[in-house]
C-alpha cells in the first residue's frame, strides 16, 4: 500500500437520475471501484466511498416534459431505483447523496460565488437560440431538425442519433423548438466562463509531466486536450432546473450541470461528515481516486481540477483517475434511449442470488484498455465453467469429503509431500500479483489471480484424489483435506472484493469470520469496524480511530484477515465446519434464452422503426448545379404508344413513344412497378437528349422521368392535364 497517504477517498461518477443504471455503468465504474474499496478496507486502510445521483441537466427536464411531470418527480423515481440497484449488488457507498439536496445547493452555490467574487470567471455575451413562443433559451438538445449529414428527421442540435454525427444547432435544416415547434431565433445572452486557457500550463505540468503513470487512455485524452489548446468553458446555462446562479441579474440562469456535479462529491462528503469532511478533501495525507467512464475524462482531469485550483483553499487533486472504456451488449453499443441494455434492477430481479455472477463476468470482461462486449452466452459459460466447475466444485468437494471422513472437523495436517508444498507454495505469489494488480487498477488481472487460487485447489484435489486415498490411508486423506481447506480459506479472503456474497457463503461453510475493514456509513459518531461473521454480517462499533486500523484484529485466530492470505494454518485442526451449501448454481439455457429473446424483440422493434423512419426520410439535396447545367437537359412531354416486356428480364419494359419530335424506343427499368398495359396511352415526361445506348440489344433513346419514393417505389411523372407531346419542360 501507498504509505505516502493515510487515507483514501474514492469517488464514483454520479449517475444521471434520468434512467436506471446498466451493465455498462457497472463494468465501467462501480464494480471496479467496489473491488478497490473492499480490498483496501480488508487491508485496514481508512477509505471513504462517495457517490450519489446527478440530478440536474437538460435530459432530465426533457424526460419530465415527455412524461408530463416535474423534473423532481423524475429524479426522485430514478434516485431510488439506482440506489437500490447498487445495494442489491453489494455496492455499499458510505453515502449515496443527491445533487438536488439542500447541502449541495448551498455548497455549489457558494463555490461559484467565491470564484465569482475573486474574479476567476470571464463573462461573455453570445447569441444563442431562443424560443419566441415559449419565451426561453433553448439548450442544443431542445432544438430538432433535419440532419444535414444523413437527412434524418428529428436530429438534435448537438447530435444526430441516426448517423451519430456531432452537430451544432446552426447546421440543422429546418430547425424547430422541441418545446413549442416554433422556429428558434438567435438572441443575446451572457454567461460565465472558466478560462481553462489560464490553467493550461499548470495542467500540463501536473498531468503530462507528473502523472505519466495514469492509464494510457486517460493520459492520452488529457494530452490531446491540452496540446489542442484549452478554451474558456461556460459554467452557466439558461435553464430553469439546476442550482441558480447566485449573482444579481442572473435570473433564469443555473449552473451548468458539469460545474455542479463534481462539486457533488464534496457536498455528499459534507452531508455525511459535516465536521470532519475537510480532512478528506484538503489534506495531503488523503489519496483521491475518481472512478469514471471514458466520456467523463475531460471533466475529471481538466475541468474539475481547474475549478479546484481556481478555488484554492487547500483542495487536493486526484492521485489517479482510472477510467474505463465502454462495454457493448451482444455486439451493439449500449443505449439507454434505445433500451439496448441489461438494466441492473432487472438483473437483480431476473437472477436472484446471482449478484456475484454479474460482478464476476463484468470484471473478467472489463473494458479496461479497449471497448469490450458482453454476451449472455459468455455470461453463462463463465458461470458454468469457471465459477461452478472450478471454484464451486473445488470447495464443495473439500467440504463434503471433510464431513464424510472427519465429521466436518478440519483434519490434522501430517507430513507434507511435494505435491502439497507445491500447491500451497503457489498462493503467496498469486497473492502478491493480486495485490499489485488491484493497487495498479488492473482488476481483470487481479480477478485472474484470485481465480488461479481456485484453479490450484481444483487441480490439487483432482490430482491427489482423496476419495481414493481414503480407502487405504486415512492420515494421508486428512493431510490432503487439510491442505484443501486452507486453500478454501484463502479463497474466502481473496474473493471478498470480487464476489462478496459467495465469499460470505464460503465463510459460513468454513465457520469463520473475516475482517472486512472500517466504513463510515454511521457518519461522524463512530468509526465502524466491520467483521463479517459466518452467520451473516456482524458489525461491532469500536471507538478506535481509523488511523488505528487493524487494532485488535489479528489477535483473534478465528478471524481471517487479508494479511493471513497464503498462510498454511488458517483453519486449525479440529475446527468444526458447517454443512456444505451450494456456492454457485448452474445457469440453464432457459434463463439465457429468455434474455436473448428480450433483446431480439428490441432489435426487431428497432429495425421496424428504422424502416418506418427511412420511409419518411427524404434523401438530402444534391450538389448545386448551374442554370447552364440544367439548360443542357431537354425534358419534354411524350405519350406511350406501345409497351412490352423485354424478354428474359424482370425489370425492363420496351416502350414505343411519341415525343412530338419523332416516334422512338426507350427501354426503361420500370417493369417492377408497371405492367405494359399500365403504360399504354399514358402521357409521361422524358429526358429526350440523353445519349442513345443499347440495352439488351435494343437501342434506347432517352429516359423516362420517374420519382423514387422513400420506400423505394417508383412512379412516372405525368402532367396535371394532358398537354401536346413535345412540350418543353423547364
Ligand atoms: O456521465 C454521467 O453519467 C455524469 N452524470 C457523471 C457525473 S460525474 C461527477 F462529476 F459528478
Ligand atoms: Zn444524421
Amino acid at each position: 500500500m501507498d504509505r505516502k497517504f493515510k487515507r483514501t477517498l474514492v469517488t464514483c461518477a454520479l449517475p444521471y437520475a434520468n434512467g436506471p443504471v446498466h451493465i455498462g455503468h457497472l463494468a465501467g465504474v462501480y464494480v471496479p471501484a467496489d473491488i478497490y474499496v473492499r480490498y483496501l478496507r480488508m487491508r485496514g486502510e481508512d477509505v471513504l466511498y462517495v457517490c450519489g445521483s446527478d440530478e440536474h441537466g437538460v435530459p432530465i427536464t426533457i424526460k419530465a416534459r415527455q412524461q408530463g411531470c416535474t423534473p423532481q418527480d423524475i429524479v426522485d423515481q430514478y434516485h431510488r431505483i439506482i440506489k437500490d440497484s447498487f445495494s442489491g449488488l453489494g455496492i455499499n457507498f458510505d453515502i449515496y447523496g443527491r445533487t438536488s439536496s439542500d447541502v449541495h445547493d448551498r455548497n455549489a452555490s457558494g463555490f461559484f460565488r467565491k470564484l465569482y467574487d475573486e474574479g476567476k470567471f470571464v463573462t461573455r455575451e453570445s447569441e444563442q437560440y431562443y424560443d419566441p413562443e415559449a419565451k426561453t433559451f433553448l439548450a442544443d438538445r431542445y432544438i430538432v431538425g433535419t440532419c444535414p449529414k444523413c437527412g434524418a428527421e428529428g436530429a438534435y442540435g448537438d447530435q444526430c442519433e441516426k448517423c451519430g454525427s456531432t452537430l451544432s444547432p446552426e447546421e440543422l435544416i429546418n430547425p424547430k423548438s422541441k418545446l413549442s415547434g416554433a422556429e428558434p431565433v438567435k438572441k443575446k445572452t451572457t454567461h460565465w466562463y472558466l478560462p481553462l486557457d489560464q490553467y493550461e500550463k499548470w495542467l500540463s505540468e501536473w498531468i503530462l509531466d507528473g502523472h505519466k503513470e495514469w492509464r494510457s487512455n486517460v493520459y492520452g485524452q488529457c494530452k490531446s486536450w491540452i496540446d489542442g489548446g484549452l478554451q474558456p468553458r461556460a459554467v452557466s446555462r439558461d435553464l430553469d432546473w439546476g442550482v441558480p446562479v447566485p449573482v444579481e441579474g442572473a435570473e433564469g440562469k443555473v449552473l451548468y450541470v458539469w460545474f455542479d456535479a463534481p462539486i457533488g462529491y464534496i457536498s455528499n462528503t459534507q452531508e455525511l461528515l459535516p465536521q470532519s469532511w475537510e480532512k478528506w478533501w484538503k489534506s495531503e495525507d488523503t489519496k483521491l481516486v475518481h472512478f469514471i467512464g471514458k466520456d467523463n475524462i475531460v471533466f475529471h482531469c481538466i475541468v474539475f481540477p481547474s475549478m479546484l485550483k481556481a478555488y484554492g483553499d487547500g483542495y487536493i487533486l486526484p492521485d489517479n483517475v482510472p477510467a474505463n472504456e465502454f462495454l457493448n451488449l451482444e455486439g451493439d453499443k449500449i443505449s439507454t434511449s434505445k433500451n439496448w441494455a441489461v438494466w441492473a434492477h432487472e438483473y437483480i430481479k431476473d437472477f436472484p442470488g446471482k449478484e456475484d455472477v454479474i460482478r464476476y463476468v463484468l470484471t473478467a470482461n472489463a473494458p479496461e484498455t479497449k471497448d469490450n462486449d458482453f454476451s449472455w452466452k459468455d455470461f453463462q459459460a463463465r458461470n458454468n465453467s469457471e465459477l461452478v466447475a472450478i471454484f464451486g466444485n473445488f470447495v464443495n468437494r473439500a467440504v463434503v469429503l471433510t464431513h464424510k471422513y472427519f465429521d466436518g472437523k478440519v483434519p490434522a495436517c501430517g507430513e507434507l509431500q511435494d505435491i502439497d508444498r507445491e500447491a500451497l507454495g503457489e498462493i503467496p505469489a498469486l497473492r502478491e500479483s493480486l495485490e499489485k494488480n488491484i493497487e495498479g487498477y488492473h482488476f481483470r488481472e487481479a480477478l485472474k489471480d484470485a481465480m488461479s487460487i481456485a484453479r490450484v485447489g481444483n487441480k490439487y484435489i483432482s490430482d491427489t484424489e482423496p476419495w481414493k486415498v481414503a480407502k487405504t490411508d486415512m492420515e494421508r486423506t486428512g493431510t490432503i483435506l487439510n491442505v484443501c481447506l486452507q486453500i478454501c480459506a484463502d479463497l474466502a479472503i481473496a474473493f471478498e472484493p470480487f464476489t462478496p456474497f459467495a465469499a460470505e457463503r464460503l465463510r459460513n461453510m468454513l465457520g469463520v469470520s473475516i475482517f472486512a475493514g472500517y466504513d463510515h456509513r454511521a457518519g461522524e459518531q463512530e468509526t465502524v469496524n466491520t467483521y463479517k461473521a459466518g452467520e451473516g454480517m456482524a458489525i461491532h462499533t469500536v471507538s478506535a480511530s481509523c488511523e488505528d486500523a487493524q487494532c485488535g484484529v489479528g489477535t483473534d485466530e478465528s478471524i481471517l484477515t487479508w494479511s493471513r492470505l497464503g498462510d498454511s494454518d488458517l483453519l486449525p485442526a479440529g475446527h468444526q465446519l458447517n454443512q456444505a451449501e451450494l456456492l454457485f448454481a448452474k445457469i440453464e439455457d432457459e434463463a439465457i434464452n429468455a434474455q436473448l429473446s428480450r433483446l431480439d424483440a428490441i432489435r426487431a422493434e428497432r429495425e421496424a422503426a428504422a424502416k418506418a423512419e427511412a420511409a419518411k426520410t427524404v434523401t438530402p439535396q444534391k450538389e448545386e448545379c448551374t442554370f447552364e447545367d440544367f439548360q443542357k437537359m431537354d425534358i419534354r412531354t411524350a405519350t406511350v404508344l406501345e409497351a412490352e416486356r423485354v424478354p428474359k428480364t424482370d425489370k425492363l419494359l420496351k416502350l414505343s413513344i411519341d415525343t412530338g419530335i419523332d416516334k422512338r424506343t426507350i427501354v426503361s427499368g420500370i417493369a417492377e412497378f408497371y405492367s405494359p398495359e399500365d403504360m399504354v396511352g399514358k402521357q409521361i415526361c422524358i429526358l429526350a437528349n440523353l445519349a442513345p445506348r443499347k440495352i439488351r440489344g435494343i437501342e434506347s433513346r432517352g429516359m423516362i422521368l420517374m420519382a423514387r419514393q422513400n420506400d423505394g417505389k417508383m412512379r412516372f411523372i405525368t402532367p396535371a392535364e394532358v398537354l401536346s407531346n413535345g412540350a418543353e419542360i423547364g
